[in-house]
Formats: structure tokens, sequence, C-alpha cells
């Protein structure tokens, strides 16, 4: 089929790339003439793994291609998708200003019948005013069908989530642009389930905010279990048994972040209080993962005592493991934090120094994990990275001052640092 992306951030670019593996011909449109540039030189703006080799492999198979011009991936392509970034206001609520400049770039470019499905999240509602606009805005007044079908993949794991999905959301106001929407969706073998717009908007900020209220909630009974001397680990482990359950995002942290979750709760809760309805249970949602910051510094300070001139090791910038991606990240308000209170640190990350430098100037960057510890009062774990676990732990604990390391992620067995002869603190164990 003949498809067009609009937008080549995470989802759109990870999305054009997977499309056109199945066999799609895919244009990528980004407004932004650098991106289209590098992209077309063969450069990758974004670190995910697997998608480098998706885009070369399709690239050169003649399948994939990008352009600056909307104008052209509307005229050659039946479908269009919008995977433009919805961006949070300073109230919470959504800014759609690009979404809605899209739809009227689509419009203004359509000679026949098109499907415009969006792919952002949106809040509930926003497809309606997507077919209002395009309606407007359309002067050759030719017919076209909005779609909403959301999109569910994980930054770190794009590739694979985009290629194996557990469900493809498609909403529809009319039965019309079923058929060609579950073409698209063919290759994947996934379950597709054909809902209204409306409801496969919600579908998109219900789930989020239902994983990042399992984040909290875990959060919450890892304070219970630091009090008690039980270990969350074990808790989850045995609630993950129950299938109506399930063990996924039931890891006790420091606090989820990222692009997706934060801003996603937030827009949630204003999206119910303009329908009247207030939704304190993700308020204390952010709450619970607010105060999980504010207990991870505690630990530390109880510890250490006084930060000024403290020198701390952190492992970890980027919001979660394999992706270079720092926004809302965990690993840097921690850090934030602890440079306030007079702390220096000593920072490492696989893939996110390069875009952590931007926001965190004043640390020492180290190339090498197992320097970090070099001359430092004590060593921080701020993101689940794969790759910590294999931290020469025996250099650690000599390089550190006194042998203190706080794991925000809880990637090590305490029994087993005790052991070493660490000072091991983590997170409800
Ligand atoms: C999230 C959702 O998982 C995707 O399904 C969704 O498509 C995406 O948002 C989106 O809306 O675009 P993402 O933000 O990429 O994906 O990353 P997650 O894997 O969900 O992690 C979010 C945060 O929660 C990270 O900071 C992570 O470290 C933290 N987390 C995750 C925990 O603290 N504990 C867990 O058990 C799982």
């Amino acid at each position: 089929m003949k498809l067009t992306i609009i937008g080549t951030g995470y989802v759109g670019l990870v999305t054009g790339a997977c499309f056109a593996e199945v066999g799609h011909s895919v244009i990528c449109v980004d407004n932004d003439a650098a991106k289209v540039q590098l992209l077309k030189s063969g450069g990758i703006p974004i670190y995910e793994p697997g998608l480098e080799e998706l885009v070369e492999r399709n690239v050169r198979a003649g399948r994939l291609s990008f352009t600056q011009s909307t104008a052209e991936g509307v005229e050659k392509s039946d479908i269009i998708f919008i995977a433009v970034p919805t961006p949070p206001l300073p109230d919470g609520s959504v800014d759609l200003s690009f979404i809605e400049k899209v739809a009227r770039e689509i419009a203004a470019a359509m000679t026949s019948y098109k499907i415009v499905v969006d792919k952002s999240t949106v809040p509930v509602k926003t497809g309606e005013k997507v077919g209002e606009t395009i309606r407007r805005y359309c002067k050759a007044r030719v017919d076209f069908d909005v779609v909403s079908n959301p999109e569910f993949l994980r930054e770190g794991f794009a590739v694979e989530d985009l290629m194996n999905p557990d469900r493809v959301v498609v909403g529809v106001r009319s039965q019309r642009p079923v058929a060609a929407m579950k073409e698209v969706y063919a290759p994947f073998n996934a379950p597709i389930i054909v809902t209204d717009i409306n409801s496969a908007e919600l579908i998109k900020h219900a789930s989020n905010s239902f994983l990042a209220l399992k984040i909290s909630y875990i959060n919450a009974i890892s304070i219970i279990c630091e009090a008690t001397g039980a270990n969350v680990q074990e808790v989850a482990n045995g609630m993950g048994m129950d299938a109506r359950i399930g063990r996924r995002f039931l890891d006790a942290s420091l606090g989820f972040g990222g692009s997706c979750f934060p801003k996603d709760l937030s827009a949630f809760i204003k999206i119910a209080e303009q329908v009247g309805y207030d939704f304190r249970l993700l308020k204390e949602v952010q709450n619970i993962n607010a105060e999980q910051m504010r207990r991870f510094v505690k630990k530390i300070t109880d510890t250490l005592w006084v930060l000024k001139d403290k020198r701390i090791g952190v492992l970890g910038l980027a919001f979660k493991q394999n992706t270079d991606d720092v926004r809302m990240s965990p690993a840097i308000e921690l850090c934030k934090l602890l440079l306030k209170e007079g702390a220096v640190l000593r920072v490492h990350d696989p893939k996110a120094m390069e875009k952590a430098r931007a926001v965190l100037p004043d640390v020492t960057y180290v190339d090498d994990m197992n320097e970090v510890a070099e001359g430092c009062d004590a060593l921080v774990i701020a993101t689940e990275w794969e790759c910590f676990k294999k931290l020469d732990l025996e250099r650690a604990r000599k390089a550190l001052t006194h042998p203190i390391m706080f794991d925000g992620r809880n990637l090590f067995d305490p029994a087993e640092m005790e052991q070493l002869g660490f000072i091991y603190k983590s997170i409800g164990r």
C-alpha cells in the first residue's frame, strides 16, 4: 500500500520504517530541513535499537523515502498518518497546534479520497476537530475519512513493539476505512480492535495512565516493604504471577519519567476536569512519583549527611534503558537535586551523554562506566541499563572512598552486595 507518515520523531520514523519492512511503500515527511537531509544521507536522529539497519535496508529497497513536502506525501499516498508532537502546555493540557497545522496542510493538498490517520497521542474528541478542520480547508471538496490509530511502542524497544503489537486499535466513524486499515496491519498478525474514534483516543490515555499507576502502586508498596523488612521484588513476583495482574511494570524505581507518562497523566487529569470529573486517583499517581524521588534523595542525605563537596558517581542519564532520550528523565532530575545540594558529580550513560550535556553542563562526563566511581564518596544507579549489571564491582568498591551504593533501579542482589563489602541501599528491599 502507499502510505505517508507526517513527523519523523520516535513514533513516525519507527512506524514508517516498520511499515516499509513489511512491504508497504512509505514516504516520511518532516518540516525540519536538517532532519530530512540527515535521513536522506543515511543518518538517524535518534538512538533506537535496530532502527538504523531497518531504515537503511528499506531505503535501499526503494520502499522508504523522505521529503519536506506534505503535498507530495498526500498526493502519492492513499493513507496519511499524522505522527507529530503533542507537547504539554503549562497548565498540563495538550498543545494541538502541530496537529491542527498538519490537518490544514493535508486538506490543502487533497484532490481525491484519502484516509487521514491520527497516531499522535491526543485528547479524546481530537479526531472530530481534525475532521472539521480538513472539511473547512479542503478546497477540492473531496471525500475523506479520519481514523484514530494510537501507538503503544516503548522507546528503546520501539521496533520490537511495532513489529509484534499486542493489539492494533482502529477508531473510525464509518466502516469505509476499515478494510484499508486492516490491510495496512495484516502483515503484523495482531488482533485488530475496531472502535469509535473517541474510544480509540481514550484507550491510549487510559492505557498509559494505568501503566503509570501500576508503577506508582509498586513504588508505594516499596515504602511498606522498607518499613517492614519485606522485599518488593518478591512481592511483585508473587503478585505478577496472577494473570489478572501481570508482572510487567511492577519494577519499583526512583520514579517513572520520559516524554509520555508524565505528560499523558497531566493531560488525562485535565481532560477529566474538562468533562467535570476530578481524577484524584491519577493525581495521587503523580504525588507518589514525586515522593519517590524525594525519598531516594533523602536516603542519600541520611547516609552521606552533608552533600556539599561530596563526590558522587551517577550511572545512567536516560529516562530508561536502551535510549538516548533524556526528556523528563528521573536520572537528570536526581543529578540536578544533588547538584543543588552542592555535590560534585561524575556521570556516565551508554547512549545519552551527548543529549545530557545540553541540560547538565556542570558535571564530569566519564566514558567508561568502570571509571565513574574513581575518588567518589558514593555511587548511584539511576537508569536500568542492562550493561550496568556487568559493572566491575570489586573495582568500584576499591575506587570509592567508602563503598556506598544507592541503587534506584534494584539491579543488584542486596545479600551479594553486602558480601562484597558494600553499604548497599536500593528500593523497597
Ligand atoms: C510508554 C508506554 O509504555 C508505551 O506503551 C507508549 O506507547 C509510550 O509511553 C507512548 O505513549 O509513546 P515509554 O515512555 O517509551 O513508553 O517507556 P516505558 O517503558 O513505559 O517507561 C516509562 C518510565 O517508567 C521509565 O522512566 C521507566 O524507567 C519507568 N518504569 C517502567 C518503572 O519505573 N518501572 C517499571 O516497572 C516500568
